[in-house]
């Protein structure tokens, strides 16, 4: 794509969030021109979206195939449930004008590193950690930057792991280089971090209650942290059901054709 061309495509997108954002009796536009309207400046731009929603599939593919063959040599499954997206158009035109940048295709793919985002949700901390080596040892699979918010809880009381990694993607002609940001949490993380969301996007709440509840999510973020790690030391006491058991898939195979 040109350069021209990805700047047509940001300036089409920019045009129907000025539609979007306006007052739509004063600008004299009706659900037909609407619709019309996005469908003339959303549809280029559908491509370029499509990559991230591909590399997510990718990604998801290998948090499944690993949940599956951890399933077989561990007792139950890490993986509770995940969560992925693509960031929509308003949101990286957002983050492109609080980093000052252009809003160009290439300052998107340079710049903005969780357009395609995966939230995985284990119950135990040590699943995250076991996850994490086992996704970054793919030779498929670059890190960019690690953010161990487990070790070293925002201010907030957040935490979580993250990960930004590039996946290769295969298109009909060529290979493309995709980043994913990839949130790995426990359902007890998952759980604070929701609320919290929750709060920091109210606006109509006054500073003192803000204060005040913001206070308090810090503290249940202490009560959260150590009750994740109370149920891991649980979890570690029981004991392992798999004793004499294949502990890897080759190990899994030999005993099936052996036996
Ligand atoms: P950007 O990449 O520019 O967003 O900034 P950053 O790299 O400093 O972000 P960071 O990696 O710390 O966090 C990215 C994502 O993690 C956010 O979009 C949220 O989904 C999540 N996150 C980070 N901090 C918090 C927090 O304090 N509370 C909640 N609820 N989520 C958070
Ligand atoms: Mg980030």
């Amino acid at each position: 794509m040109s350069d021209k061309e990805n700047d047509t495509l940001i300036s089409s997108a920019e045009k129907l969030a000025l539609n979007i954002a306006g007052n739509r009796s004063e600008l004299h536009v009706n659900t037909d021109q609407m619709i019309d309207a996005a469908r003339k400046y959303i549809t280029p731009f559908e491509s370029f979206f499509e990559m991230y929603s591909c590399a997510i599939m990718e990604m998801e593919t290998k948090f499944n195939v690993l949940n599956k063959q951890f399933s077989l040599i561990y007792d139950g499954n890490p993986i509770v449930y995940m969560v992925s997206r693509v960031k929509d158009i308003f949101s990286v035109l957002k983050k492109l004008d609080s980093k000052k940048l252009p809003h160009t295709v290439e300052s998107i793919e340079k710049n903005i590193k969780d357009m395609a985002g995966v939230r995985v949700v284990c119950s135990f901390i040590e699943d995250i950690y076991r996850l994490e080596k086992c996704l970054l040892s793919q030779d498929d699979v670059t890190l960019i930057e690690k953010k161990d918010y487990i070790a070293n809880p925002k201010p907030s009381g957040y935490r979580s792991l993250h990960l930004i990694v590039s996946i290769p993607i295969f298109l009909e002609h060529d290979k493309k280089d995709i980043t994913v940001e990839v949130q790995l949490r426990t359902i007890a993380m998952d759980f604070w971090a929701n609320l919290e969301h929750k709060l920091k996007y109210k606006k109509n709440i006054d500073q003192q209650k803000y204060n005040e509840l913001s206070r308090e999510l810090v503290d249940c973020a202490q009560t959260i942290a150590s009750l994740d790690e109370r149920m891991q030391n649980v979890r570690d006491c029981l004991p392992k059901d798999n004793v004499g058991q294949p502990q890897t898939i080759e190990e899994l195979m030999q005993d099936i054709m052996h036996n």
